[in-house]
């Protein structure tokens, strides 16, 4: 354990050069940890930061299948996870076993899968996506397939009303087949969540996040991904924003604009525990043991490999 932060951020800047690493962390991490990363980012931003790293170790400050993530495009790097048991409950909604089932059934289906998901089921996947990128993904693909979605339904709803497609929760059929997977942090939230914040910040535009329900989505002024949500107040008149996702996005927005205000929707409901087990403790320690570290056996890598490649490839 540190004995004050300033030795401790001595401690781990020393680390990160002796390792020769890069730390990158997600919008939701502590601030704590945020302050202290090289680069911060949405999922698909910190997906292009590893594929773009000289580094030889990467911390990857965030939850597993974001360093599975960032292995699985760095075959050739050491990823460090601090927290080992920094899970996503939304990734474990959907098995790779369930993605081949839906394939004996449907055996031209196009099989889209969120970054959210275990490196298993990007195996078995045609592409990944990002909440920033789904709609794209989901625009490129073959028109005369049908389509699976998943884990999480909210965001395959969205991307696929955004483009006019038709969708239903599978088994039903469907131009877009969604398996009915969420994740619980936004799934909590709903349309009196937005109402009272609004009846609390007069005025105030609402971002949320698309992993939303989409009665939420509907009562927001936008639906983006962290990163997008990072963008949206540089472009709008407004001092006060309502932000719809999980509360550790607060950090990043009133580092960006310190003049604005920036009000957590429904904030008893916003707290993924996961994502607050990387402390700054842990990102040292890390350091010091290099590990615990994140691989993927390379039988499932390549396969999950180019459905990651394929993700990045569409932007
Ligand atoms: P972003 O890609 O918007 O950062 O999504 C992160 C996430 O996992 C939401 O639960």
């Amino acid at each position: 354990m540190s004995d004050n932060p300033r030795e401790l951020r001595q401690g781990i800047e020393r680390l990160r050069a002796e390792r020769g690493a890069v730390i990158l962390a997600h919008n939701y991490q502590l601030p704590e940890v945020q302050e202290l990363a090289d680069h911060t980012g949405d999922s698909l931003g910190l997906a292009r930061l590893a594929a773009e790293t000289d580094a030889r170790v990467i911390v990857l400050c965030g939850v597993r299948f974001m360093a599975e993530t960032a292995a699985l495009i760095c075959p050739d790097r050491r990823v460090l996870l601090p927290a080992a048991g920094a899970g996503c409950p939304l990734a474990e909604m959907l098995s790779a076993e369930q993605v081949r089932e839906v394939r004996r059934r449907f055996p031209d289906v196009y099989v889209i899968t969120y970054v959210n998901s275990t490196a298993e089921v990007k195996a078995e996947a045609d592409i990944c996506c990002t909440s920033s990128n789904a709609v794209a993904v989901l625009e490129q693909a073959p028109a005369d397939r049908p389509i699976f979605f998943g884990p999480d339904r909210h965001l395959g709803e969205y991307a696929a009303r955004e483009l006019g497609r038709p969708a239903a929760i599978y088994p039903e059929e469907a131009p877009v087949m969604l398996w009915p997977g969420f994740c619980p942090t936004h799934h909590r939230l709903t349309p009196a969540d937005v109402e009272e914040a609004r009846r609390l910040h007069p005025g105030a535009p609402v971002m949320v996040h698309p992993e939303c329900d989409i009665s939420v989505i509907d009562t927001a002024d936008v639906a983006a991904s962290t990163g997008g949500m990072l963008d949206y107040p540089g472009s709008v008149e407004a001092e006060e924003f309502i932000v719809g996702t999980e509360v550790g996005m607060l950090t990043p927005l009133r580092k960006r604009y310190p003049k604005r205000r920036f009000h957590a929707l429904a904030p008893e409901k916003t707290v993924c525990y996961n994502m607050k087990m990387v402390t700054a403790d842990g990102v040292r320690e890390a350091l010091d043991k290099l590990g615990p570290m994140i691989e993927v056996e390379e039988a499932i890598a390549e396969r999950a490999r180019k459905a990651i490649e394929g993700m990045l490839a569409v932007g």
